[in-house]
């Protein structure tokens, strides 16, 4: 292989990269069906390959191997101020390559996805950007294998399973539907959920000045019943909850048809492990069942040791991962 790496040039490049992406989307569906056939097409995917190039700070490289463009990368700038709902979940500042922000030609993940990342990582580490990350399919061996060998490791799953009921019973406890009057339990469930990944071993430390914007984006779920909040009583005292948004934080290539997100699920330190979490799911799924979805998708951090063993043995099958890589800063004036 005599790879060469070239910035990207919409013109000449946009088709290529909108096949690359279809034929991987065509490999990643041979692994899981549930994934969305729509975008087997080029067509399907140019618009999305576009949205990369138009993102913010968006900067674009192609790979070629005797003048055949074999893979594309583009990594785009994401600043997150301080009050924003997200702050403690994500890097203030952040180099990242979304799903769709990327492909390789089977076969040559390995090599060329190395390349691909060494040309974008030098500009964003110049322009101060020391957290990396990448979002790559669940399924992608070959590309996982590319980023771990770059410093990469997993941080972040988005999965999904249908709304079947549950596989186990839960415990026999009240769950209600909240309103808009039901706020301040919300919050403090809501506090409990930021607190919980603050701990160890995720250590997503808990920004408070978010705490404004989060209560705001809150109150307008709240507002519209079309967002369900099921919240488990014990006696007066509010237990637990599942929270349910329309699935705006997920990549249109892994979500199926009449999908709803699954926003927060918390159940309080010592109410957990006794069925009072399968109990809120069950309700929220019949729910979803009654409401026409056929999908239940949500995020959990890889670290988080009960989350993702609950989600995992609750029937939620990984569809993507956010891979993250923090580059040792003082490259910034060291060797000079
Ligand atoms: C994830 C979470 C909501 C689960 O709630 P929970 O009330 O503990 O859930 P359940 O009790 O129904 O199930 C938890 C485990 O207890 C087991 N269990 C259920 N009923 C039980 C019972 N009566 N006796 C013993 N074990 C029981 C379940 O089989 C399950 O085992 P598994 O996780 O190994 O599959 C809870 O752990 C939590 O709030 N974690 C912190 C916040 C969090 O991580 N949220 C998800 C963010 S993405």
């Amino acid at each position: 292989m005599a790879l060469q790496i070239a910035p990207f040039d919409r013109a000449r490049h946009l088709d290529t990269a909108a096949m690359l992406l279809a034929d991987r989307q065509r490999r990643d569906r041979e692994r899981d069906a549930r994934l969305p056939g729509a975008f087997e097409v080029p067509a399907a995917c140019r618009p999305l390959v576009e949205q990369a190039l138009d993102g913010h700070g968006a900067h674009a490289v192609i790979c070629s191997d005797g003048g055949r463009v074999i893979g594309f990368a583009v990594m785009s700038a994401q600043v997150i101020p301080q009050t924003h709902f997200l702050a403690s979940f994500f890097p203030p500042r952040q180099a990242s390559m979304g799903l769709s922000a990327h492909a390789v030609e089977a076969g040559a993940e390995y090599d060329v996805y190395r390349e691909l990342y060494a040309a974008l990582a030098d500009r964003f580490v110049s322009l101060g950007f020391f957290d990396h990350s990448v979002n790559i399919p669940a399924s992608d061996a070959a590309a996982r294998e590319a980023f771990v060998s770059l410093g990469f490791g997993l941080s972040m799953a988005a999965a999904i399973r249908d709304v079947a009921p549950t596989g186990r019973g839960g415990a026999s406890v009240d769950v209600h539907q909240a309103a808009a009057e039901d706020a301040e339990a919300i919050f403090a469930l809501s506090e409990e959920l930021t607190l919980h990944h603050a701990r160890s071993p995720i250590f997503n430390p808990y920004i408070r000045e978010s705490d404004a914007e989060s209560h705001n984006l809150q109150r307008g779920l709240l507002g519209d019943t079309a967002n369900a909040h099921w919240v488990a009583y014990d006696g007066a005292r509010a237990i637990g909850m599942n929270t349910f948004m329309p699935p705006g934080f997920l990549s249109p290539l892994t979500v199926p048809d009449k999908t709803v997100y699954l926003f927060q699920g918390i159940v309080m330190p010592d109410a957990r492990e006794g069925g009072v979490g399968t109990a809120i799911l069950s309700r929220s799924m019949a729910w979803a069942r009654e409401q026409g979805f056929e999908h239940c998708a949500l995020h959990f951090a890889t670290a988080n040791i009960p989350g993702a063993r609950f989600w995992l043995s609750s029937g939620f099958v990984p569809v993507e991962h956010g891979m993250r890589r923090r580059i040792d800063d003082r490259i910034a004036w060291a060797n000079k």
